[in-house]
């Protein structure tokens, strides 16, 4: 690196970087010293809030490239041809710790991907997780509350945590992956992605499909155990940005095969599971994985605050060929990203390098805090106009038929089985699965006083599975407990 003058933010040469302007060697500092005062007051306003949730997390850049042609499924630019290359940006993240949190906590991980495709940015913001906890974006403030700190405590609250879930069975899904072997990954690398929700693709004729996104990890799965994550946090917080990092260094680049399943609007019609409901998967047999592509991450961010801290994901961000779904949790997504980025980032966050779209970005939003482009120049700032500029696109997507009454309908009221695919997932584990997810989850629940909730919970472990029902409860020393009931 060249040596360079170190300047005020004016650009002009600071002159002395080690002893502050005071009147005698002894004497007190003058306000003149403008240098001293500009260092200081910069590093006063250095934080920004960090993500309500995922707020510790580590990213990387990278390239999608597409290796099977879905075209007749998509007419989404990124997928137009085979051998086609997206620059992507994966952030990784655990959920409920902050900022510090250490990386090898029992948790969902975040898998947020950006492509900056052609035709805009379109951002994939999932899980490790095929599922998720709650179905409601109604619900989300209060989970997520149950997940942090108490507010008396200052703790996180296993009581919390079981009062919420045991009132909700469908969580049980996400649950007894988060209890899993999957619970804890050992890194970054060696963990699958999902899409999680339904989303649509849509093709050059019109026509609409709804389509799953999967990430298979080319790496392999690796877990901690319990006791192995406790050894590891107890040397490091950061072994998985360690990992990525340095893998990525060493030139180990991860990748993952990106496959999607994807049915029909006729078929999601009739199809036996609801095919909008997150708390559930498509089963393969039901719906085959078809392949796509490959990711591949291979470029350490320059700055980690710059292009990981100020990164923006939203699953609003989508882009032709490429839609919603009626989803009602993602719905409720659709607001909360880019509300929580005004507010972390401001209103101008999408011009920041990171987040804004290598295509041409021509709207009538003006001025704002922290404006730092050409604001749009001498172009209109309103619309229709005499000059013709910023025409919408006639490129629509096809209509979304929907039902007429509009009524807080209580999804729970239409679909009750939140335990069949709990059930299943378990008896497809191995012994030593089943054991170790048993022991998991009554370490956790074991910190429960409330007898109300442990039995409320272990009722629903009956229904998803009375082998595992009497397995928690004999670790829990409550032996007999299901099969009495
Ligand atoms: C981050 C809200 C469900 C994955 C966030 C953030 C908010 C939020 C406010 C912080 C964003 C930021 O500061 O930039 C919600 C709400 C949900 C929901 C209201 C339900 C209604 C989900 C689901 C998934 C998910 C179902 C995965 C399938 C993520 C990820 C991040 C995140 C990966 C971190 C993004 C990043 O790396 O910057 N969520 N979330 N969330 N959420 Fe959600």
């Amino acid at each position: 690196m060249t040596k360079q003058t170190l300047t005020h933010a004016n650009g002009a040469p600071v002159t002395d970087n080690d002893n502050s302007l005071t009147a005698g060697p002894r004497g007190p500092v003058l306000l003149q010293d403008t240098w001293l005062l500009e260092k200081l007051a910069h590093f006063d306003r250095e934080r920004i809030p960090e993500r309500v949730v995922h707020a510790k997390g580590s990213a990387a850049f990278g390239t999608f490239t597409v290796t099977h042609d879905i075209t007749p499924f998509t007419k989404a630019d990124l997928f137009s041809e085979i051998g086609k290359q997206t620059e992507v940006l994966l952030r990784f993240s655990t959920v409920a710790g902050e900022k510090g949190a250490a990386d090898a906590e029992r948790d969902v991980r975040g898998f947020a991907l950006k492509f900056y495709t052609g035709e805009g940015n379109w951002d994939l913001v999932g899980n490790n997780t095929p599922v998720f906890f709650i179905r409601d974006a109604l619900k989300f403030p209060d989970f997520i509350h149950t997940q942090k700190r108490d507010p008396k405590t200052n703790l996180r609250s296993a009581e919390a945590a079981w009062d919420f879930w045991s009132r909700h069975p469908e969580s049980l899904h996400q649950l007894m992956i988060l209890f899993s072997d999957r619970g804890i990954p050992t890194d970054y690398r060696h963990m699958n992605g999902y899409g999680s929700h339904t989303y649509s693709f849509i093709n050059r004729d019109n026509e609409r499909f709804y389509v799953k996104f999967h990430f298979k990890t080319q790496q392999g799965h690796r877990y901690y155990t319990d006791e192995e994550a406790a050894k590891i946090t107890g040397k490091t917080r950061e072994s998985s940005q360690v990992d990525l990092f340095m893998s990525i260094e060493d030139g180990e680049f991860p990748r993952w095969d990106v496959k999607v399943q994807i049915m029909s609007e006729a078929e999601a019609e009739r199809f036996h599971i609801h095919p909008f409901d997150i708390t559930k998967v498509w089963p393969h047999g039901d719906v085959p994985l078809r392949d796509v592509g490959v990711l591949e991450l291979n470029r350490n961010p320059d700055n980690y605050f710059a292009e990981v801290e100020q990164a923006a994901f939203t699953p609003a961000n989508v882009v032709p060929g490429i839609g919603y779904s009626p989803d009602r949790l993602l719905q409720g997504r659709l607001f909360s990203y880019g509300d929580t980025q005004r507010y972390r980032l401001g209103i101008n966050h999408g011009q920041l390098p990171v987040n804004r779209p290598k295509s041409a970005v021509n709207t009538s939003h003006r001025d704002g805090g922290m404006r730092v482009d050409n604001n749009g120049g001498q172009q209109p700032n309103y619309a229709p106009n005499q000059q013709g500029a910023y025409q919408p696109t006639q490129d629509y997507a096809p209509p979304l038929a929907l039902e007429k009454e509009a009524l807080h309908f209580n999804f729970r009221d239409y679909d009750a089985d939140y335990y069949s695919q709990p059930g299943n997932l378990y008896r497809l584990m191995d012994k030593g699965q089943q054991t170790r997810l048993a022991g998991n989850i009554a370490a956790s629940l074991g910190e429960v006083q409330s007898e109300a909730i442990v039995q409320q919970q272990l009722a629903h472990f009956r229904l998803v599975d009375e082998q595992l029902a009497q397995a928690v409860a004999e670790k829990l020393g409550l032996p007999g407990y299901a099969a009495n009931r």
